[in-house]
């Protein structure tokens, strides 16, 4: 480690190192120790073909822990170890990452250990390209790059220079020392508390209001994009809790759950818990409209046709912002599919917001129950929209908590 770069501040940071199957996996020994120099706790995942490189004992006696090749090997320990050493990491590092695992991150494939742990990942990513120079100029590699790159993952560009094959260019692995800086870098980001003393009310999810004992009308969130912001949120030292309507994923560890289901009930929950509130962002998609009379009993097939009467269900946001006390920060969402800049502005001002966050939800790598979000960000004080490209909701999740603690400022 070079003496320039200065220590790693807070908790002791959870290293993932993923090594997959180059020449240069050797060089990941190298990273490894770096790391540990710098303080950090490093566990070790390998592809099959990595071990053909290296042996998993060298890691496991260099790391003091289990290296996980295979999750359903019989001597893995951890049942359900792609999860478990994925979400207690503070960082995945991938070095070197060949094209074959840079092709399967891109598309999604999840079917090994490491590909499933890359995808069960909250933290930051961080990668360490290493192959022959044709296979890194190949345009698939390169479109594969661009595509991880959009998915918010850190990529450190390889060295040009003499190859294990003999071809002279880009292509070998970053010196490992670089590699590790840039890991520090990450995790000083990462790490850095700028919401120390917020308490974060977020709403997440969607509602359900109920026609019948069996039937109700919903819609197709998925908690994600409110999830991702408790946990960023968490993360840079805030307090949260969570008002969560229906989710499809678990909420994360250390934030404050309060369950409620339809319209109403997340309006009730919200009045109360905003008191305690210092940051209020309405992520969940509530339902507009409720069945006038929710009926008793389930309604029998014996009409030809039925009719449903629907009514306004409370404006959680726009309540939450109105009743605002102790300069409550109020940010809200708008879903759009038309217009989204003009509708948005509409909705800023007309609910008397300090920020929102528009998405256009026609698009297929924003909105509703995607893992990106392509957002714009509008706030009272600067109506100048800030547009984002599509970014994993993660990433989206911290751009909005930096336009938090601007308006803070
Ligand atoms: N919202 C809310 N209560 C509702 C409906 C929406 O608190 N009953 C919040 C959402 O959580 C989001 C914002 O209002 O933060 C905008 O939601 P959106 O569905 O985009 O707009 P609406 O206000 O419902 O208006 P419209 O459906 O006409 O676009």
């Amino acid at each position: 480690m070079s003496a320039s770069n200065p220590p790693v501040p807070v908790t002791i940071p959870n290293i993932a190192l993923g090594v997959s199957g180059g020449i240069a996996a050797y060089k990941a020994i190298e990273v490894l120790r770096g790391l540990q120099r710098a303080g950090c706790n490093v566990r070790v995942a390998m592809t099959k073909r990595a071990c053909e490189f290296v042996q998993p004992l060298t890691f496991r006696a260099l790391s003091g822990s289990h290296v996980v090749v295979d999750d359903y090997a019989p001597d893995n320990p951890d049942p359900i170890a792609h999860i478990t050493f994925s979400q207690t990491a503070d960082l995945l590092i991938v070095a070197p990452a060949t094209a074959n695992i840079i092709a399967k991150f891109a598309n999604g494939v999840a079917d090994d250990f490491l590909t499933s742990t890359y995808l069960a990942c909250f933290a930051p990513v961080l990668i360490a390209p290493a192959m022959n120079t044709t296979m890194w100029e190949h345009p698939a590699t390169q479109r594969n790059l661009q595509q991880l790159r959009a998915d918010g993952v850190h990529i450190i560009q390889p060295d040009a220079g003499e190859m294990a094959c003999g071809t002279i260019g880009p292509g070998r692995l970053s010196e490992p020392e670089r590699i590790v800086a840039a890991a520090l870098d990450l995790l000083r980001t990462a790490q850095k508390r700028d919401l120390t003393g917020e308490r974060f009310l977020i709403t997440v999810g969607a509602t359900r209001e109920e026609i019948d004992p069996v039937r109700f009308i919903s819609n197709r969130s998925s908690g994600r994009m409110g999830f991702a912001l408790a946990e960023a949120a968490l993360k840079r030292g805030g307090d949260v809790t969570i008002v969560a309507g229906i989710t499809t994923l678990d909420p994360p560890a250390g934030v404050k759950v309060v369950r409620a289901l339809s319209a109403t009930e997340m309006d009730q929950a919200v009045a109360r818990e905003s008191r305690n509130a210092s940051v209020f962002i309405g992520a969940a998609a509530i339902a507009d409209y409720r069945p006038a009379q929710r009926a008793e009993q389930k309604i029998k097939k014996t009409e030809e046709s039925v009719t449903l009467t629907l009514e306004r269900t409370p404006d959680v946001l726009a309540n939450v912002a109105a009743s605002r006390q102790n300069g409550l920060l109020v940010v809200g969402f708008a879903a759009e599919t038309e217009n989204v800049v003009a509708n948005a502005q509409e909705k800023l001002r007309s609910k008397k917001l300090d920020a929102i966050v528009a998405n256009d939800v026609t698009r297929s790598d924003s909105g509703f129950d995607t893992t990106t979000n392509a957002i714009t960000i509008i706030t009272a004080k600067n109506t100048d929209p800030l547009e984002l490209p599509a970014l994993s909701k993660n990433e989206a999740a911290n751009r909005i908590l930096d336009v938090v603690v601007s308006l803070r400022k």
